[in-house]
């Protein structure tokens, strides 16, 4: 074979033909039909070989071109694109009963009493798209929005590799063809596994983490997420060539779109019953969510006498299953106790699969919670898997209570250290009140100080935490810092000169090397970072912030709250009174104070330079904050626009710079786009941070 830089024009063009057509060919192969034929490296070979051809001849790539399939384009906002055909959402009912009305609905609609066929399809738990293709090529890609006005998703959509981007010869013109975007189960626990590794949030379930990875401004993110798409429906289409939706599936399925293999066309109520128990019972082993069955009247032209009501078709509807549910039993009520204190109650169950996955802990939030539900140890409970990883208890089946269940009795002592275990009025929490001698909220308060946004030591699991803390290696903050000092020399004869990490089990010599490296690389430190690491009740990352840029310097704050000070730190912008008396608490508690000046003596904590004033886009911008954030909580963000120098309102006028959008916006967004506003998403306000 020739090497890329010799071959002609003529050959290169051809080439990219054959790549093009031959990687889409494997990638149908792989994802599609679960049945690859090429090894990881002759595909990745085929791959660099067409990507060193474009490099040369960047005229000659292919709107098909599977180099298109990486997101190479970062967007700042994502654009707007209205639908022609809406996109509309469904009826929803949960009962055979509710199932049967509607048949009876449509017949009576179309004054028959003859058997209609239904196409009944497994429910997608996902996020609906809409594909556009002109002549055949892909040109654009929209979320559904409203249904009336979507985001513009081109780019993200073309990284998902089941999508067609070239369409066979004899295509209609004009074709959306519209689905579902779903993140299969698997891809979903990988990507979770990866993010806690990573010290990331993990996502509730499959249809956010879909949801997260397609709304990325970068869509070389949504590239690596691996995606998954079924095709069901469609919007606007010149010379639509089927005349039912069985006959839709066999067009998309000759196109290489993916259609759902438990699609089945239902000739009466009985085989719709039939395909709704078939469905729920394969739900668990399926490897994607699907919340319910939706069943479409089969022929096109009976689905065009019935028409839509005003948001919903009248020939369609959605089956929903219920919650995915089982019974077990309450082993056991545990205490844990969190970093400040909180203490949270959580039953030990009887392991039971609760939709394909196996469950044996639940938290029970509070003390209240307990009473209000009246749950007790030995209790046969009903546990909910409401499409969220946590599962949730949602009743005691009290017929099957055992003789002499006792009710649960929240301890008034911290199971861990004995101490008092307070609640204060207005609060449903209670916490105990030994502080840092409790070991369980030394551990936490430790964990907090090396996690990711506070000293981010890397090489400080939980697990390995908790070992240190019980042999007594760290049993506070600054003991991290002095580690190394107390590990011992090299000297293999001297067994009782120090720690010697490295002798541990599973400790080697170079692992202890790295994590002294990563401490080390941690005794300069910013001031934000190391505010928030000392784990203040209430002081997350934004206020850390805002102390920081008011206080520059971390002594300044200190001598501020040894002399109690509260108001001092309620002159800033963003910070209550609650707030500042627990920053006062905690300096007046001695402990804390010799902890933090022992720190002191290890690290060296930088000035804060507030380059936000003059750098910052927001600086002296009002922004105007609408729905609900997926990252950050909204106070978090509006102390982070706050800390970089904008003002923030509750509500939109001529004189708002930005709006930031989150899921679920109502009336603010509008009013936005009718003043001419820049809408901003929460990535888009990150990334002006
Ligand atoms: S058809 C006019 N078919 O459910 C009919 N929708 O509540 C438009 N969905 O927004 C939808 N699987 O996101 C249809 N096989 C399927 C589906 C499906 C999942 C979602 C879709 C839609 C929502 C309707």
């Amino acid at each position: 074979m020739k090497d890329a830089t010799e071959l002609t024009y003529d050959e290169a063009k051809e080439e990219l033909e054959r790549l093009a057509r031959e990687i889409a060919l494997s990638d149908k192969a792989y994802y599609q039909n679960d049945d690859p034929y090429l090894s990881d490296a002759q595909y990745d070979a085929l791959k660099h070989r067409n990507l060193a051809i474009e490099q040369r001849f960047p005229e000659l790539i292919r709107p098909d071109s599977p180099s298109k399939r990486v997101g190479a384009t970062v967007m700042s906002v994502f654009g707007k694109v209205k639908h022609n055909f809406p996109m509309l959402s469904l009826r929803d009912v949960f009962s055979r009963e509710e199932v049967a009305d509607f048949v009876l609905g449509v017949k009576r609609f179309l004054n028959t009493s003859e058997q209609i066929e239904f196409m009944s399809e497994p429910k997608i738990d996902g996020l609906s798209f809409s594909a556009r293709y002109e002549h055949g090529r892909f040109v654009q890609g929209a979320t559904r929005g409203d249904g009336v006005v979507g985001e513009d998703i081109t780019e993200n959509l073309k990284t998902i590799r089941q999508l067609p981007l070239v369409l066979p010869y004899g295509v209609p013109e004009v074709l959306e063809v519209r689905g579902e975007v779903y993140m299969s189960k698997k891809d979903f626990f990988a990507l979770n596994e990866k993010c806690l590794q990573q010290r990331k949030k993990i996502f509730a379930n499959p249809r956010n983490a879909a949801a997260g990875s397609l709304r990325q401004l970068d869509p070389k993110i949504t590239a690596e997420r691996n995606l998954s798409i079924f095709a069901y429906t469609w919007g606007e289409v010149s010379n639509r060539p089927w005349h039912s939706q069985a006959e839709f599936f066999e067009y998309l399925r000759q196109w290489g779109f993916p259609t759902n293999p438990n699609n089945t066309l239902c000739h009466n109520e009985e085989d719709i019953a039939q395909s709704f128990a078939r469905l729920m019972e394969q739900r668990a082993a399926l490897d994607y969510d699907i919340d319910g069955m939706v069943y479409k009247v089969n022929s096109i032209e009976l689905q065009e006498r019935l028409g839509f009501l005003t948001r919903t078709p009248r020939w369609a509807i959605a089956h929903k299953f219920p919650a995915e549910q089982a019974l077990t039993t309450i082993k056991d009520i545990r205490i844990q106790v969190g970093r400040t204190g909180a203490l949270t109650p959580v039953a030990d169950l009887e392991p039971v699969n609760v939709g394909g996955v196996m469950v044996s802990h639940a938290t029970l939030h509070n003390e209240d919670e307990i009473k209000r539900k009246d749950f007790r140890i030995g209790d046969v409970v009903v546990v909910q898997r409401a499409g969220d990883v946590i599962p949730q208890l949602v009743e005691v089946v009290k017929e099957k209570r055992p003789k002499g269940a006792a009710e649960f009795v929240f301890p008034s002592v911290c199971p861990i250290c004995g101490a008092h275990a307070i609640r204060e009025e207005d609060e449903a929490v209670r916490r105990c009140t030994g502080g840092l001698s409790c070991p369980a909220q030394a551990k936490e308060r430790l964990k907090h100080f090396v996690s990711r946004d506070a000293f981010d030591i890397v090489g400080l699991g939980d697990k390995i935490i908790d070992e240190f803390f019980d042999e007594g290696i760290l049993r506070n903050p600054a003991d991290i810092f002095t580690l190394k000092e107390r590990n011992g020399g090299d000297d293999l004869f001297s067994a009782h000169d120090g720690l010697h990490l490295e002798r541990r089990e599973g400790w080697g010599k170079k692992s202890t090397d790295k994590l002294f490296a990563a401490i080390d690389a941690r005794r300069k430190i910013t001031l934000p970072r190391f505010i928030y690491a000392l784990g203040i009740r209430q002081t997350g990352i934004a206020t850390a912030r805002l102390i920081a840029k008011h206080y520059g310097r971390f002594e300044h704050f200190m001598s501020d709250m040894i002399n109690k000070e509260t108001l001092k730190v309620v002159t800033i912008d963003g910070i209550g009174a609650a707030m500042a008396l627990d920053m006062v608490e905690f300096f007046g508690e001695p402990h804390n104070l010799e902890i933090v000046r022992k720190l002191l003596e290890f690290v060296e904590v930088e000035e804060f330079v507030d380059t936000a004033k003059t750098d910052s886009q927001l600086a002296g911008k009002t922004v105007v904050f609408t729905g609900t954030l997926s990252k950050i909580t909204r106070n978090e963000a509006k102390a982070l626009a706050l800390a970089a120098g904008a003002k923030v309102a509750g509500s939109v006028s001529a004189k708002t710079d930005f709006v930031v959008v989150g899921s679920d916006a109502g009336s603010k967004a509008k009013t936005a786009q009718e003043l001419g506003i820049t809408i901003l998403s929460e990535d888009e306000f990150s990334a002006m941070l």
